[in-house]
């Protein structure tokens, strides 16, 4: 079972499982929130050994229900509310499905392995926003100590521990990776290169939260999708792993070069989409800096990002042009309130 597999990151992880395993009986539960999009899965859709199930995490009957009919061996946990912005506008949301749907989701699977545990692994994915913010210099390893400062980060750290604690005190088994900022396509425009992307694209106003000094460390999301790949069948149990690119850059710098390549793939003048960028007011309690230390997951298990970040994002606004309909469908509707809520106030 993949969960949250019709969103950014599960979508891919789904799409590298069902290819590569056709033996695999892979199935994905998701609740499609407003985050959750089933066009992120088209051309697997229909391949034999992929199946959808609509359920949320915090429904114990229903996860119940599916643990019964497909007696699940392996779970790969993505559901997730995932955005910062959100979940300081509605921390309830988070605790609910990051911490309750965690919960929920470990106690039936610890029910239906009860005792005879061999061959089963739940794999809890989860981010480097747990350890907090960084000064100017320094990695967060496996051992950095948690400091979470958002609800979002509070949330998927306080999971996190649920999941540490079922290994020890139930000997659940268990693994859990902490990944850094990614990008790649369907990725859904509330964060910051979608957003970036498909506002130039509009011409409106680029949205830079304080100086734009904030620093993010960038991995494409299928090298992160390869990575979970990687854990989940090379990991050790009760490990944790970080993932991260060693590609750090402030954002400001990352909007400048969007700027640059859409304004040579739109046919503009240089430094014309560069005049929509606006300073707004900055994101309260914004970490300064993220910056992941993947070496273990490196020397251990053997994985390293494959692609340079100027060409991945490259791809990824080539992407965004050649799928006007995806991104006009995610932008209707509920999308326009939530934009003009948020950004009317900064
Ligand atoms: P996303 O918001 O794009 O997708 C989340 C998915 O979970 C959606 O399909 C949504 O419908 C589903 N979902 C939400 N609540 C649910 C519930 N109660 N029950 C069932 N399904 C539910 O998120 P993403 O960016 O793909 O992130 C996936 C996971 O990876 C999250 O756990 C996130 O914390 C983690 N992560 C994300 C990043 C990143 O840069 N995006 C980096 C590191 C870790
Ligand atoms: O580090 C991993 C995390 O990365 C994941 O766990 C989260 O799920 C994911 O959303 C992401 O969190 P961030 O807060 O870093 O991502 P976001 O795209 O929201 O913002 C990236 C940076 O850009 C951050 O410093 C805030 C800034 N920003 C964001 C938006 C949406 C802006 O300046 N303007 C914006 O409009």
């Amino acid at each position: 079972m993949i969960t949250g597999g019709a969103g950014f990151i599960g979508s891919h992880v789904v799409r590298l499982f069902v290819n590569k395993y056709p033996d695999y009986r892979i199935v994905n539960l998701d609740a499609l929130t407003y985050a959750g999009n089933l066009e992120n899965l088209e051309d697997v859709k229909d391949k034999p050994n992929y199946i959808f199930e609509k359920g949320d995490i915090t429904d114990e009957t229903r996860i119940t229900e599916l643990f019964e009919q497909y007696r699940f061996d392996g779970i790969i946990h993505l559901a997730a509310e995932s955005h910062v912005d959100r979940s300081i506008s509605n921390p309830l949301a988070f605790v609910r499905t990051n911490v309750l749907g965690t919960v929920t989701l470990l106690n039936i699977a610890r029910q239906f392995w009860g005792t005879d545990k061999q061959g089963k692994l739940f794999y809890h994915v989860s981010t480097d926003e747990v350890y907090g913010s960084l000064g100017e210099t320094g990695f967060f390893t496996e051992e950095t100590p948690y400091d979470p400062r958002s609800p979002y980060s509070a949330s998927k750290a306080s999971s996190d521990h649920f999941v540490n604690a079922y290994y020890h005190t139930y000997g659940l088994p268990v693994i859990m990776s902490n990944c850094s900022n990614n990008y790649g396509s369907h990725h859904f425009p509330e964060k910051l290169i979608p957003l970036m992307i498909n506002n130039i694209k509009n011409s409106k106003p680029l949205p830079v939260y304080g100086k734009g000094e904030n620093v993010r460390d960038w991995l494409f999301v299928e090298d992160h999708a390869r990575a979970i790949d990687t854990i989940f069948h090379k990991g050790k149990v009760g490990e944790k792993y970080n993932i991260g690119g060693f590609n750090e850059w402030k954002n400001i710098d990352i909007v400048n070069l969007l700027c640059s390549i859409m304004d040579k793939k739109l046919g503009r003048a240089a430094g014309d989409s560069a005049k929509l960028i606006t300073y707004v007011t900055d994101r309260p309690g914004h970490d300064m800096r993220y910056a992941i230390d993947a070496t273990r997951l490196n020397e251990e298990l053997g994985w390293k990002p494959s692609l340079q970040f100027e060409e991945g994002l490259e791809k990824t606004v080539d992407w965004y042009l050649q799928h006007e309909e995806w991104i006009n469908h995610v932008t209707s509707g509920d999308y326009q309130h939530y934009y003009d809520d948020l950004y009317a106030k900064r």
